[in-house]
């Protein structure tokens, strides 16, 4: 628990409070504490009641559901169960209804800045006809689809498109290897791949459907009957006879009429897969209704959504922030979103002020990575220094992914808001489907560094090792403690973990373990997320599990042993430093570089650049306990850099300490 009682001396420390500006006040969907209050209110006195007039009021329902919430297969909850919905309806056609038909949908940017716009009625036509073009491959209600696909308007059409049908659908990040693609085919048995020929970033071109042909190639993805590839470059590929076939050429002959499948509020839209502290990456299973639903509550509630918005959130559809707050969320909410292709750095790193100028964005959402390194950046180059741009047309700035840090949060607010623009500092995570915790951006006072308050309905608390409840000011585990609508269903295929994971008996098996720690302010209440209490590592805002990198380099023939912790960093707020121990002796000098960087490109191929380890330090052994245990916590310190304080009466051999403690 020391990590907790520093990040408790640092929430004590931050004493500024920032409060909604007047401006923004005056339209806002919430705007006071008090009215933020009598939602809680309500939700407390009648929590069913609660959630059921909000999912009357905001979704379309086809059937209307007669139970809101089923308790009987806990904590397998089930909310609204025999309701009947369709997502892409509710994202698309409520549109053309309410006079959205010919608003623009999405602005897309590609990575050269070439811009293209699509109204509600062409992504409504453009669903249809993919969704008539995936029933003619025979996929139906049911089917999992997995979508390989770079930042697109044709990825977010595939993503509606199985919505429509009824086919589950679970992304994959397009930085993830081959075998990473693979392991989660046929972890989740899908029947089709959705990708392009080639992916465009920062100028470079990554060869999306050879990776897939690769995936296929290495076996047990027999259920694999079609792929489908949209054409982004024209760039060389295989395309196998029977089994793949150009997005265009199947969408050509097909109807812009699709009825929708009317789905179960609890049918399955997608799975997400997520790294845990244990094990192969777990697929966390989302539903339709109860998902929808906190996707657009939270666009209304956390960005207070309006009709004249241009909303643009910088993440990818690989992440859950791109399936909720790009592909579902704006939608659903009818908003004008923009959809980015590229990184912020290119051509240059003024690229996202640019694009804000240009597209007059009014909300902006992205990682504190991401503001980290733009900070860096401006103070190396006056010239693409956010002052140099007009951002004017901000009203809301948004934050996600990572504890951004005060610092940051400052420049963030004070040099891209002038000052004018409320800062949502949203704490949620890929199990939770949108915001759990964050400032209502007309309603409560901010202080930077804290993700503030949870939202209406979420029964966050901080609680001890053995579930006990913990005062203010006392760190903690952070755990919620009535299910919400849009909550993970389960692990696919893995109910038991799935128990094991997020409702362990340790805590009574009833309440959400969340994997964090947090501590609330004496004073305010306020929640601080102190940062993960398992082996998982956040790295420039992606959850990357320590044991699935370890796996990764045991797996190669020269390693005998490796243990993964994180360092702080700057820019990646965490970054991935390895302790190897090699089957031959111990490499020094160039011999050590020049391991280190195959290791890397190993664990690129196994896992993903992603997952690269920045550091890497060679060791005769790890530092173990009597029982053979490894002592990651010393580890941690040493990774730092800084000199080991702790009881090490424990460790067999503490000669290795020195030796691990350079850096190679
Ligand atoms: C961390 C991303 C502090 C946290 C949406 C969580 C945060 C994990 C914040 C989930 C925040 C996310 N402040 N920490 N505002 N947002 N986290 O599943 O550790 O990729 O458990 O979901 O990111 O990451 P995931």
């Amino acid at each position: 628990m020391s990590d907790l009682n520093t990040a408790q001396a640092e929430a004590k420390a931050e004493s500024r409070v920032f409060y909604p500006p007047a401006a923004f006040v005056a339209n806002a969907a919430i705007p006071s504490m008090d009215a933020y209050n009598a939602l809680c209110k309500e939700a407390e006195q009648d929590y069913e009641g609660f959630w059921a007039r909000l999912a009357r009021e905001n979704l379309h329902w086809h059937k209307d559901f007669s139970t809101t919430l089923d308790e009987s297969t806990a904590p397998m909850y089930k909310w609204f169960e025999d309701g009947l919905l369709n997502v892409s309806y509710n994202c698309l056609d409520v549109n053309l209804q309410n006079g959205n038909a010919d608003k623009v949908a999405v602005i897309f940017e590609a990575d050269s800045g070439e811009v293209s716009k699509v109204t509600y009625k062409d992504l409504h036509a453009k669903v249809c006809q993919f969704a008539n073009g995936l029933k003619s491959l025979g996929i139906s209600k049911g089917d999992r689809v997995v979508i390989y696909m770079p930042m697109s308007v044709e990825g977010i059409v595939a993503m509606q498109a199985c919505a429509r049908i009824g086919a589950t659908h679970s992304v994959v990040f397009g930085g993830f290897s081959a075998k990473s693609l693979q392991e989660r085919i046929v972890d989740v048995g899908a029947v089709a791949v959705i990708t392009a020929d080639e992916q465009v970033r920062g100028g470079k071109h990554l060869p999306l459907k050879s990776i897939v042909d690769e995936a296929l190639n290495l076996g047990d993805c027999e259920k694999v009957k079609s792929v489908v590839i949209y054409k982004r470059t024209g760039g060389n590929i295989n395309l196998a006879d029977g089994r793949d076939v150009w997005m265009h050429d199947l969408v050509a002959t097909q109807s812009a009429v699709c009825e929708p499948e009317w789905v179960s509020a609890e049918h399955p839209l997608f799975i997400l897969y997520t790294s845990g502290s244990t094990g192969k990456p777990k697929g966390v299973q989302h539903s339709s209704g109860g998902y929808l639903l906190w996707a657009i509550l939270t666009m209304k509630w956390t960005f207070d959504i309006k009709p004249s918005d241009v909303f643009w959130c910088t993440a990818d559809i690989g992440w859950v922030t791109g399936h909720t707050y790009i592909t579902y969320g704006p939608l659903a909410a009818g908003a004008t979103e923009i959809v980015f292709e590229g990184v912020p750095t290119f051509p240059n790193a003024g690229r996202f002020w640019s694009m804000i100028e240009k597209h007059k964005a009014t909300i902006f959402y992205t990682a504190p990575t991401a503001i980290r390194s733009l900070i860096k950046a401006a103070d190396g180059d006056a010239s693409i220094h956010p002052d140099k741009f007009d951002l004017s047309s901000l009203r809301l700035l948004g934050s996600v992914g990572e504890p951004i840090n005060p610092e940051a949060w400052m420049w963030y607010y004070n040099n891209i808001g002038r000052g004018n623009c409320p800062v949502v500092d949203t704490f949620w995570q890929t199990e939770t489907g949108g915001h759990m915790m964050t400032p209502l951006p007309g309603a409560t006072p901010m202080v930077p560094g804290s993700c503030t308050l949870p939202l209406p309905g979420i029964m966050s608390a901080i609680v001890d090792e053995t579930g006990y409840d913990l005062p203010n000011g006392q760190g903690g585990i952070l755990v919620v403690k009535r299910p919400w609508p849009s909550m993970i269903r389960t692990i696919w295929g893995d109910p038991d973990r799935f128990k094991k994971s997020y409702f362990p008996e340790e805590f009574g098996g009833n309440v959400y373990l969340a994997g964090d720690g947090a501590i609330r302010n004496k004073d305010t209440g306020y929640f601080t997320i102190t940062g993960r209490i398992d082996d998982v590592l956040n790295v420039s805002g992606h959850r990357m599990g320590t044991m699935e990198i370890e796996s990764a380099l045991v797996a190669n023939p020269l390693v005998a042993e490796a243990a993964v912790v994180g360092k702080p960093d700057d820019t990646t707020g965490e970054a991935i430093c390895a302790f190897v121990v090699l089957k031959r002796t111990r490499p020094t000098g160039d011999e050590a570089k020049q391991i280190a960087t195959e290791l890397r490109n190993w664990v690129a191929k196994e896992i993903g650049p992603i997952a690269k380890p920045k550091e890497i330090r060679f060791g005769d052994n790890l530092p173990k306990t009597r029982s053979g245990k490894i002592m990651r916590r010393l580890l941690r310190v040493l990774a730092k850099g800084e000199e080991i304080t702790q009881d090490i009466s424990t460790l067999e051999n503490p000669a290795i300490l020195e030796q691990l403690k350079q850096a190679q």
